[in-house]
């Protein structure tokens, strides 16, 4: 039965001309079951693939899981081909976001990193998201591997020292990244903005700009300070050239590199500037050799981070690491990365490569940015969902796979994630065309005959052997198209279904003298169900393996021959595979993250932060010191529902004189306060702001308290009130004082 096909597609061909290699091949080529042909030779192609490395100061959200889906189903795609592909991703581990986090946390930040990192990996394998390796930034390898790209580059005359100006905080006793000043925009004089950019009327300046700055860190207002920073080279001729060349030489989809020539200015013009890769101490990070006190920028290692984690699987595998990275690599290299960050990936990286002795990425595959319900992820909302909570809630993690795959079309366009198609898409397609079929059709082989399977009605299956050998969804998976995969999928789905539904298998199955055509028909319907799950098996990994189990086959691979199930194969008996997604999981999923927003307990204040670090796509490397990735995203929590006076009467504030201030033994975020509002008797309130204050520093000063709040029985005893603190997207928290005068005990109205 079938044709023998070589497979002999363009995209099957590596960029550098093709070999073949029979024991290699041996070794990922899992052979079709039934197949007759045995190997056929093949290209295999070596491919190194990457995802961006997520921060390590925060959750995993579905926003992060449209890169790491798609990049998923690509690497299962390519290995499912039978090509030597490798999928390593790690964790970013390093700057100031980290560092103050950790501190505030009270604890070290290779301890915040080691327990972030196991989150981290435990949401991607709950999302079937299988790397090969998963590092981290922080790791020898790594730091090898920054350490050697940088001694090269310096070797290279790229690596320039220059004294620049920079905001001290000189309560922190640190230097203030540009996101962690804020002041008054110096354009329209909105107030709290950023020091790099005003996200009210989009100017861009330096810090030094701001009107009234102040540090976000300790409050302090910043002094400027000298110091000697370490700067990549990039306004050299040699970078000019390579990155004009590199930026249009077929890396970049058309979009990027249209953008990217932009930030490169005309030929002539060097409009990029010198890219600042170094820190001052306090830093998390790693040292840059023979400059004591002087820190890798996070950016400079993060990316030297896919060499760190691959250097890790090299030595777990045997894999050459000179053949993924030497110059003259025959390797493909591919890194997935959102839009936000396409100019480290396109700029700074591939200068850094060439002028290290390294090869350059053979192409930058950059994704949109997700939406939910057409707007962006919003904690008011209960849109701003945690992989955690979505497991929690929903569980089938294939879903959501299933749902980014049939939007994802390999361009920069944002993708929405709209509740109710999701729930629509999933049942109607998956459950109701798919499942379907093997639901319809398996009782019969099971309890007609003894599980065995028949014949097979050629005319009906030609249509699924012809899309097999056009390699039309193939090559839709090769583009990340995964949508128009899905799309023709689908189409053959309703094609099996079409063909039951005029059959009636269970109409057959009443009449007599009908056994012969109802063992072909359910025969025939169940090597379509194994087609079809061969090409979802890149999306639905798990459900495949389900399916293979159910048909007792082994695990399908994508090469060869079309095949049928051949008669006389033994299936096992039909188990549920997958349920219909019930919308009130979706509901109950949105009011409990929605239910997280309101009070101020440090979940919350934690979940701000973990949003904090992404970086906004409008920043510009042009700045020169590269905008940060250290930048917290700016989401004003929205203002509450309007209340009138008699309303706001209700809450009694009065002023409070910190009598007395202790840590909490066991407790690990809070302070226990005595307090003075004037009464006979002190108050005894529980807060939780360990993390931001020393109690020796909060005896004897004034503040604000809810006195009328009711008591609160805690593990440690009554809290009798709550004090009030800030607190925004940047950390820290700080807690309210009234002007010079005021005594314990005056109400605030
Ligand atoms: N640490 C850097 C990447 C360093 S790569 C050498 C970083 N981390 S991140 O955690 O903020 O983001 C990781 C990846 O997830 C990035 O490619 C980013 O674009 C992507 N996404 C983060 N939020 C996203 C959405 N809301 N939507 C789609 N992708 C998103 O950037
Ligand atoms: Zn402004």
């Amino acid at each position: 039965m079938g044709i023998i096909m070589q497979e002999s597609l363009p995209f099957d061909n590596p960029p550098h001309g093709g070999q073949t290699i029979r024991s290699r091949l041996a070794r990922f080529v899992k052979i079709r079951p039934f197949s007759v042909s045995g190997n056929i030779p093949m290209t295999t192609r070596k491919i190194l693939v990457t995802s961006a490395l997520p921060y390590a100061n925060g959750s995993i959200h579905l926003g992060h899981l449209v890169e790491y889906i798609q990049t998923d189903i690509w690497v299962r795609f390519q290995k499912m081909r039978g090509h030597e592909c490798h999928y390593v991703c790690a964790d970013d581990t390093h700057g100031t976001p980290i560092m103050l986090r950790a501190e505030k946390e009270g604890v070290t930040p290779e301890q915040l990193i080691a327990r972030v990192w196991q989150e981290h990996y435990d949401d991607f394998a709950a999302f079937h998201v299988e790397f090969d390796n998963y590092g981290s930034t922080n790791s020898n390898e790594n730091k090898a591997c920054a350490q050697d790209i940088y001694r090269t580059l310096k070797a290279n005359g790229l690596i320039e020292v220059r004294s620049i100006e920079q905001f001290y905080d000189p309560v922190k006793n640190m230097f203030l990244p540009d996101r962690f000043i804020k002041g008054e925009c110096p354009k329209c004089h909105a107030k709290d903005q950023y020091g790099d950019n005003c996200e009210v009327c989009g100017a861009a300046y330096a810090p030094t700009e701001l009107i009234n700055p102040f540090s976000a860190v300790s409050g302090a207002k910043p002094e400027l300070r000298n110091s000697d920073h370490y700067f990549f080279k990039l306004s050299a001729d040699t970078c000019q050239q390579f990155l004009r060349k590199w930026t249009r030489g077929g890396s970049l989809q058309q979009e990027a590199a249209n953008k990217m020539q932009e930030w490169l200015g005309a030929e002539g013009e060097t409009k990029l500037t010198d890219w600042d890769i170094s820190r001052d101490a306090p830093y998390f990070g790693f040292e840059i050799p023979d400059a004591p006190g002087k820190y890798f920028y996070v950016w400079l290692d993060a990316p030297v981070g896919y060499m760190g984690s691959f250097k890790q699987l090299c030595a777990k595998t045997g894999i050459a690491f000179d053949d993924y990275w030497k110059p003259d690599s025959e390797a493909e290299l591919y890194h997935f990365i959102g839009k936000d960050i396409l100019y480290f990936h396109a700029l700074f990286w591939p200068a850094m490569l060439q002028h290290a002795g390294f090869r350059t990425p053979t192409k930058l595959f950059a994704h949109g940015f997700l939406t939910v319900n057409g707007e962006k992820m919003s904690k008011s909302r209960g849109t701003f969902i945690t992989a955690r909570s979505y497991v929690d809630h929903i569980k089938n993690t294939e879903y959501l796979r299933y749902y980014y795959a049939s939007k994802l079309n390999g361009t920069m366009e944002d993708l929405d994630l709209s509740l109710d198609d999701f729930v629509a898409k999933v049942n109607s397609d998956l459950i109701g065309k798919y499942i379907n079929i093997a639901s319809r059709c398996a009782g019969f082989i099971s309890k007609k005959f003894d599980g065995k399977l028949g014949n097979l009605d050629a005319a009906a299956s030609a249509e699924f052997k012809s899309a097999f050998e056009s390699n039309e969804i193939a090559r839709c998976y090769e583009e990340r198209d995964y949508a128009r995969a899905l799309r023709e999928i689908m189409r053959l789905a309703d094609v099996a279904n079409q063909y039951i539904a005029e059959k009636a298998p269970w109409t057959m199955a009443k009449q007599d003298g009908k056994e012969p055509e109802l063992h072909e028909v359910c025969s025939t319907a169940l090597t379509l169900f194994r087609d079809l799950t061969l090409y979802l098996k890149p999306v639905l990994p798990e459900l495949a393996a389900q399916v293979e189990s159910f048909l007792n086959i082994e695990p399908i691979a994508w090469s060869g021959t079309w095949q049928a199930l051949p008669a006389g194969h033994t299936i096992n008996t039909y188990q549920h595979l997958a349920t219909r997604l019930d919308p009130k999981l979706i509901e109950a999923m949105v009011a409990a993250n929605q239910e997280s927003l309101k009070p101020m307990t440090e979940s919350h204040s934690q979940q701000r932060h973990a949003e904090a670090q992404q970086p906004s796509p409008q920043s510009s490397p042009a700045s020169g010191r590269g905008s940060d990735g250290e930048k917290p995203s700016s989401t004003l929590e929205p203002i509450a529902e309007t209340i009138n006076i008699d309303d706001f009467g209700k809450i009694d504030l009065r002023v409070a004189r910190i009598v007395n201030a202790e840590h909490v033994v066991g407790a690990d975020k809070l302070i226990q306060l005595t307090l003075d509002i004037g009464e006979e008797k002190t108050r005894n309130v529980f807060a939780g702001i360990k993390s931001a204050y020393d109690p020796e520093k909060l005896k004897g000063r004034m503040t604000v308290m809810v006195a009328n709040l009711a008591p609160r029985k805690m593990k440690f005893g009554l809290s009798e009130g709550m004090v009030l603190a800030a607190s925004g997207e940047t950390p820290g928290l700080f807690i309210l004082s009234p002007d010079d005068g005021a005594q314990p005990g005056m109400r605030i109205k």
